[in-house]
């Protein structure tokens, strides 16, 4: 099958060349959203303590969440054009870290939304020689591009835990990368 790895090669390299690995989206309710799914993550965690780095949410916890009236956070991605495909979380403690990874396939473009303590930590982006190409700080939401190797860097000064939402979507806000 060198054909189709071929094509994937050249997938990627043409997605590495056009591609940006985040872009910073302006959120004017970012704290509202951030309160409100706090909210939500203590609920879901209150009997069952995170013990890893991700956690995905099932169909009934997401709807669930989004069948809230009046949600912040559905006003804002309706307004984005995005529909919500899936939605997890992570948390960094002392125990909990994550390294260099690609997401699972097949979503190439995924939003992150800062929720707590993100102060410090840094998504950081890596080329095919694990060279750093990208870096930001975890302080406002962005669209990332998941499928190339990243990771989640926290400084010494960070405060733990840091809690991030992730969300991946029917439609991807591929746009927003290039
Ligand atoms: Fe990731």
């Amino acid at each position: 099958m060198s054909g189709d790895r071929d094509l994937y090669i050249c997938y990627n390299e043409y997605l590495n060349t056009y591609m940006k690995s985040f872009f910073i989206l302006d959120c004017d309710e970012q704290k509202k959203i951030a309160d409100s799914l706090y909210g939500y993550f203590v609920g879901i965690t209150a009997n069952q303590k995170p013990n890893q780095f991700w956690t995905h949410l099932n169909r009934k916890q997401i709807k669930d969440y989004l069948s809230i009236p009046n949600l912040e956070l559905t006003k804002w991605f309706d307004s984005l054009g995005l529909k919500i495909r899936d939605m997890s979380f992570t948390v960094t403690t002392d125990k909990i870290k994550t390294s260099p990874h690609i997401d699972e396939p097949p979503v190439i473009a995924k939003i992150n939304f800062p929720v707590l303590n993100t102060e410090r930590t840094y998504n950081v982006w890596f080329d095919e020689f694990g060279k750093e190409i990208d870096r930001v700080e975890c302080l406002k939401p962005i669209v990332l591009r998941s499928n190339i190797m990243h990771t989640v860097e926290i400084d010494d000064s960070a405060v733990l835990p840091r809690i991030q939402f992730s969300f991946c979507f029917y439609n991807e806000p591929l746009h927003l990368l290039k």
